[in-house]
């Protein structure tokens, strides 16, 4: 089973507690369309079931759905809406190229790559976001510490990193690879939350040189 290793790599890591499991790297499961298993509220999942991988010619994978050539879908984000070529993933790079006027700024929301309101001076009735200290003007992106998370400041905010303010990162591997396919394993940076690996390691390629027992804080 092609889930397996993905199986095998997260159990490792799951007995951290805590409903934000994004220190463990488990975004990228979300990528694939993976599901969870054995995690609740207050508990990372213990494993994932990861969706059917064999992929026919004249038809790609992104976030575990096949699509048929010439079919468009959202690509990682708003600005790059991706399409099924013959040889794969084609992506899109949708640029805005808009120059505020002076004295005024663009109001950015999740769902659009570019803004349709431009707000100018002076931003009385401008909501202010507080994330942790730092202020956000209504309609800036911001990234809270700690999380997989796109942003934005809009009315109502209370400081809870939740829908409508806040969506999953993607990080789109599958536009660039098939690790699930490959058996290859996620490679981050060692830091304190891991969101998109920075590189795919190939079984081929692998040498163990450390192996970090879970638990342990090294
Ligand atoms: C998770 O929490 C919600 C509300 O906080 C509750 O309704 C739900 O039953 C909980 N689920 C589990 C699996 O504990
Ligand atoms: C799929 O495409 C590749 C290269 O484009 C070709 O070599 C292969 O025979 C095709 N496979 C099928 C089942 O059509
Ligand atoms: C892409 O996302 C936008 C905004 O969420 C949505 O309106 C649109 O229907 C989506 N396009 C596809 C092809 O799914
Ligand atoms: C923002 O929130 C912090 C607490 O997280 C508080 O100390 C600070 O005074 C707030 N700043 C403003 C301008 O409201």
């Amino acid at each position: 089973m092609e889930s397996i290793l993905f199986a095998i790599l997260v159990s490792a890591l799951a007995f951290v507690q805590g409903k934000n499991c994004d220190s463990l790297g488990t975004l990228i499961y979300e990528d694939l369309g993976c599901k969870a298993k054995g995690g609740n509220n207050n508990t990372c999942p213990i494993s994932y079931d990861c969706p059917q991988i064999t992929v026919k010619n004249g038809t790609c994978k992104f976030g575990g759905t096949i699509y048929k050539e010439g079919n468009r879908f959202n690509g990682t984000n708003v600005c790059m809406p991706a399409v099924c070529m013959s040889s794969g993933i084609g992506r899109m790079v949708i640029d805005c190229n808009q120059r505020p006027e002076e004295g005024c700024y663009f109001a950015n929301t999740l769902d659009k790559c570019c803004s349709i309101d431009q707000i100018c001076d002076s931003f009385d009735d401008v909501e202010i976001c507080n994330v942790t200290g730092r202020l956000y003007l209504e309609g800036e992106y911001f990234t809270p510490k700690g999380y997989c998370l796109h942003c934005i400041c809009k009315p109502n905010f209370a400081g809870k990193f939740v829908a409508p303010f806040c969506e999953r990162i993607r990080c789109g591997i599958e536009l660039t690879n098939d690790p699930i396919s490959d058996k290859s394993a996620p490679l981050y940076l060692n830091s304190p939350v891991r969101c998109c690996p920075i590189q795919f390691i190939k079984p081929t390629n692998a040498i163990v040189t450390h192996i970090i027992l879970s638990g342990s804080s090294s």
